[in-house]
């Protein structure tokens, strides 16, 4: 269920007709992108367009949470205050599988299986073998509780995992020393951008559920780009800007199943696949595979899909002719 995004792709966007957003020039929804995009991609496009929002999100009852720091323009991709804080307040509860991060909790094993087979396929590796990331350094950016780091660092992978939260990092650190296989995970409360600072660079920077939570997308997707190496890999994994996701992803989510602390996630703050594209194409990340994640209530489970009107997550590698200067 991976869906390659051919090179053209990136032209037939870049030649969209845009909208600014954070810095990066997208695809105005008004102008139909379908039209202009690939056949491969008009599919992602109907899909996520079908539930086509307006600018404005749904009138909510009061779903939206605390605005965006320094209103429509920050120039800070990261933290937001508001959205650090959200997380603070629940952080405890990181490996309560039945707590406000159960929707994670029973993502992963979908997620570590995109993630598992895109670096794989990318670094020539063996996806069937005990420890197929032995040796690439990864780095997990808003890694929460570890709930991913954990299990990549089972898989082999030299890992370094980031949250603005230091509740979170705690916790994660304290979880991760209990088995000698995590133990060696870098645990460190900072941001992307400081560690862009720093000069760290890594084979694979993936970031899951965490863009949405910036407080400037493009500059974060510039972050994630410039810690990731010539050829590396980015992975960015969130939640479609549509009605469908306003409906499940939020109402549903928050409202009605309350798996979700009301106010988790703000609609207007969704990015779209297409924006996610163009974010890390201008940030020098071609995106190459998309899938989208899908719920089955019956089983519980989630399962890899072509749809990606709701929950999506992105591969992409890394130009190797970069201008960034934080390359050695
Ligand atoms: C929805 S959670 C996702 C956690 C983890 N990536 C996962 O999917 O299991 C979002 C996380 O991003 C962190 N976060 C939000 N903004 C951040 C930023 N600018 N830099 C680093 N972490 C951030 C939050 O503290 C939170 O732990």
């Amino acid at each position: 269920m991976l869906r390659r995004v051919p090179p053209s792709l990136r032209r037939a966007l870049l030649s969209s007709a845009s909208t600014h957003y954070g810095g990066a020039q997208i695809p105005n929804p008004s102008h139909s992108p379908s039209q202009t995009l690939l056949p491969q991609w008009r599919r992602h496009a109907s899909v996520a367009s079908s539930s086509a929002p307006p600018q404005s999100p749904p009138p909510p009852s009061s779903p939206r949470g605390p605005s965006r720091s320094g209103g429509g323009g920050p120039t800070v991709s990261s933290p937001n205050p508001a959205e650090v804080a959200k997380f603070a307040a629940i952080a405890e509860t990181w490996w309560d599988a039945n707590g406000p991060f159960k929707p994670l909790h029973l993502m992963n094993p979908t997620r570590l299986s995109f993630i598992r087979s895109t670096l794989c396929r990318h670094f020539r590796r063996d996806p069937y073998s005990s420890k197929p990331l032995e040796g690439l350094k990864v780095i997990d950016v808003g890694c929460g509780g570890g709930i991913l780091s954990e299990p990549l660092a089972r898989m082999g992978a030299t890992v370094t995992a980031i949250d603005a939260v230091n509740k979170n990092i705690k916790i994660a650190s304290i979880h991760a020393a209990s088995d000698p296989t995590t133990a060696s995970i870098e645990y460190c409360c900072t941001t992307a951008e400081a560690l862009v600072k720093e000069k760290r660079l890594f084979d694979a920077v993936i970031s899951l559920e965490v863009i949405e939570h910036v407080a400037n997308p493009l500059e974060f997707c510039e972050s994630l780009s410039a810690l990731t190496v010539p050829n590396g890999a980015t992975v960015v994994s969130t939640i479609n800007r549509s009605m469908r996701a306003y409906a499940t992803a939020i109402v549903a989510a928050e409202y009605i199943l309350r798996w979700l602390p009301r106010g988790t996630h703000e609609w207007s703050k969704l990015v779209t696949p297409e924006e996610v594209s163009l974010m890390l194409q201008k940030a020098a990340v071609s995106v190459e595979e998309m899938a989208g994640f899908v719920y089955n209530p019956l089983s519980g489970e989630w399962s890899l899909s072509d749809d990606i009107s709701v929950n999506y997550i992105a591969f992409g590698v890394k130009k190797s002719e970069t201008p960034s200067t934080n390359c050695t």
